[in-house]
């Protein structure tokens, strides 16, 4: 049990749960029907990762994680926490309230022995001090249809499919083969399907009403999916509607391009407009005019805070040679601070604790932007300080942090 104040922080009850959800819904200005997403969480939330702050008897500040797996750089995969539902009142912002809910939760993470938590941050500053790098980026991708069409020819078939628990199955089969091989995807948790399928009305938002298409090989496996809905926009008598994607994923480069084809060329579409993209997208590549596809909207998907970091260090791949110790700045470390060398290279590496003097100090926080190799150490460890005690270290720790394959998680929570 941790106490800032005069508040307490611990997990909540079964039977708190309706309270917890009202105050969370008050943090984030939302009016739901609570006791509706009360009984729907029920069964899947994990209230060991659930936390509430106390004022008196009230619930003021909501923190919860649930347990997934990221994939690294090599697509090793590392158990990891998923921070989300972090609220505080109104009534009792800027006293310390989040950090004494991250102060017990990270607490149990390493109890736990996860490796990583991760998050999405409603806005920029917040999380920084807490030991969390942006990781990864996104972007939105719109390509005007009319405007373009695709290098050579169509490869397999496309096909509409009712959303029910078989074409559910086959894009779930299609992800998890897929985010096991994207260095920054994560683990879903299976509720998640059925909301985003209409097969379950969330009690938070409208059930999902949109379209779902199946891309088949040769073979007839089903090797990528689609989900998108239409807007619907007519310009002096003239069709120009939009269709928003929800996720596109795809197993092999064929089943890619014939489900962006497919998009392009349906009938009334003037754009097709997709959020959560990487922002090194192979599609405008595959296009007769690039320049039909822009990017707008750049921002990050999810941060990464490293609590075990040898193993982190350790679990990835590195595609140039290097050898490092790097002295890590971590509030939460015995001393604030960690010590690891690292010596990598691409035929592995080792990431031991070490009593050596280091090549450079930086924060945690500038690690776990670098650490799925889109960031640039060099560039992150700026925010928050770094020292470089021997000449060209920090040069040498980014190449060796850095991947040619930019990291990407389409998941969001
Ligand atoms: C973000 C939120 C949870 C912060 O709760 P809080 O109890 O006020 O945070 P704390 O008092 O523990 O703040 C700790 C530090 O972070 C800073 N901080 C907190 N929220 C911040 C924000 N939104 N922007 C910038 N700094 C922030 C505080 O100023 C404080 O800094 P200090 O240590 O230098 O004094 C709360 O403002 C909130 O509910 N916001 C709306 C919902 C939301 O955005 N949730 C996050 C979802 S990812």
């Amino acid at each position: 049990m941790v106490r800032p104040m005069t508040s307490e922080i611990r997990r909540i009850g079964d039977d708190e749960l309706p309270a917890f959800i009202e105050s969370m819904s008050a943090g984030f200005l939302e009016r739901p029907d609570v006791a509706k997403v009360a009984e729907q969480v029920k069964p899947f939330w994990d209230l060991d990762r659930t936390w509430a702050a106390y004022d008196e008897a009230r619930i003021v500040g909501t923190f919860r994680t649930w347990a997934t797996e990221l994939t690294v750089p090599g697509c090793a995969r590392l158990s990891g926490a998923a921070v989300t539902n972090v609220t505080v009142l109104p009534t009792h912002r800027r006293r310390g309230l989040l950090s004494a809910m991250v102060a017990a939760e990270h607490g149990a993470i390493r109890e736990r022995g996860e490796a990583v938590g991760l998050l999405w941050a409603s806005e920029y500053p917040i999380y920084g001090r807490f030991g969390y790098g942006p990781g990864c980026r996104d972007t939105i991708l719109s390509i005007e249809t009319k405007r373009t069409s695709f290098h050579g020819e169509a490869a397999g078939r496309v096909e509409l499919a009712e959303p029910d628990a078989t074409s559910r199955d086959a894009i779930k089969a299609v992800f998890e083969a897929w985010r096991v091989r994207q260095p920054g995807e994560i683990r879903r948790r299976d509720v998640g399907w059925e909301f985003d399928l209409g097969l379950l009305e969330s009690a938070w938002e409208p059930r999902w009403k949109g379209f779902l298409a199946l891309h088949r090989n040769d073979g007839g496996d089903v090797d990528g999916y689609v989900r998108y809905r239409a807007e619907g926009k007519w310009e002096k008598h003239q069709p120009r509607n939009i269709l928003n994607v929800d996720e596109l994923h795809a197993l092999n480069d064929e089943a890619y391009q014939d489900l962006w084809r497919f998009l392009t060329e349906i009938d009334w579409v003037a754009t097709v407009k997709a959020e959560r993209r990487s922002p090194s997208e192979r599609l405008p590549w595959l296009l007769t005019n690039a320049r039909a596809a822009t990017s707008s909207d750049p921002g990050e998907t999810i941060w990464v805070r490293l609590f075990d970091i040898p193993r982190a260090l350790d679990a990835r791949s590195y595609e140039r040679e290097g050898s490092v110790v790097l002295e890590i700045v971590d509030s939460e470390a015995p001393g604030g601070r960690t010590r690891v060398h690292l010596e990598a290279g691409p035929s592995g590496a080792q990431a031991r604790s070490t009593k050596r003097s280091p090549d450079l100090t930086l924060d945690v926080s500038a690690l776990g932007a670098a650490y799925l190799g889109g960031a640039r150490l060099r560039d992150a460890a700026v925010a928050r300080g770094v020292d470089e005690h021997r000449l060209g270290a920090l040069a040498e720790a980014t190449a060796l942090f850095r991947t040619l394959d930019e990291p990407w998680c389409s998941t969001f929570f």
